[in-house]
């Protein structure tokens, strides 16, 4: 197994070990490949997963659930009220706020949803992701939109300070853009790094000035673009139920 490989096991090895509660019902199961080693680690636990349910966050995941012998619930079938107690996932980078960069994979609106009504959300990240602000190494923001407004949402992410955004392609070229679970398309949008809590304390703008932006602010502001579904910045979001240990950006990468 690759340095990487074991990074990325090792993360989730711990993850699962601190953060998996043993009486859970409901476990959202996000996607991506350390998702793969959250799984093998929960079953590792040897703890009874009979009466648990697995959220998946798209079809990947979902097979990754049942061909793990674990029982899948599609995030719309489960009971109106219903709270995970814990939801794991990847993440692409995650800076110093614990804020994140996700939908390398292309599943980031059932990424959140799941996140969102989760008790807790566990972000499995190895020392790669992590880097001082989001969009040092991972260059550009994926967001899902609807294909009718693809390139209006090209255009509006340029005035706001996006160079070349562009429409993922599919894995072979000739399917054009890649379609997300929902039929959607994604736009890669690069922007310049976003600032943190301690750079706005600083004394930096972060309203867009230059295109430097605070990671809230344009996350607020791309999300309000007519067509688009969700960003994949994942920002100081809490659960329904989330307690102060709880909630997106409320948990260290491990
Ligand atoms: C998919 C995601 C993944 O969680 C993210 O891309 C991380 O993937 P990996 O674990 O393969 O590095 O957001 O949309």
């Amino acid at each position: 197994m690759s340095a990487v490989e074991e990074a990325k096991r090792a993360a989730a090895k711990v993850a699962v070990e601190k953060h998996y509660p043993k009486d859970a019902r409901w476990v959202g199961i996000g996607s991506g490949t350390t998702i793969v080693y959250v799984v093998e680690a929960i079953n590792a636990l040897g703890v009874d997963t009979s009466a648990t349910k697995y959220i998946p966050t798209g079809y990947q995941s979902k097979q990754l659930i049942i061909n793990a012998g674990l029982t899948a619930v599609e995030f719309d079938a489960i009971p109106q009220g219903t709270i995970l107690d814990v939801a794991f996932d990847g993440a692409d980078e995650v800076d110093e706020d614990l804020n994140c960069i996700k939908g390398g994979g292309a599943c980031l609106f059932q990424e959140k949803i799941v996140a969102m009504q989760a008790k807790e959300f566990i972000c499995v990240a190895d020392h790669r992701k992590l880097q001082p602000r989001l969009l040092s190494n991972w260059k550009s923001i994926p967001i899902e939109v609807a294909p009718i407004a693809a390139h209006r949402v090209i255009r509006k992410l340029e005035e706001l300070g996006s160079v070349n955004p562009v429409i993922r392609p599919s894995a072979s070229e000739k399917e054009g853009p890649l379609k997300t679970d929902q039929g959607f398309f994604i736009i890669d949008a690069p922007f310049k790094p976003l600032l943190i809590k301690a750079d706005i304390e600083a004394g930096q703008d972060g309203n867009g000035k230059d295109g430097v932006w605070a990671v809230s602010v344009l996350a607020d502001k791309i999300r309000e673009i007519t067509g688009v579904l969700e960003v994949g910045v994942f920002h100081g979001l809490t659960g329904p139920q989330a307690t102060a240990a709880g909630g997106i950006g409320g948990q260290r990468p491990v």
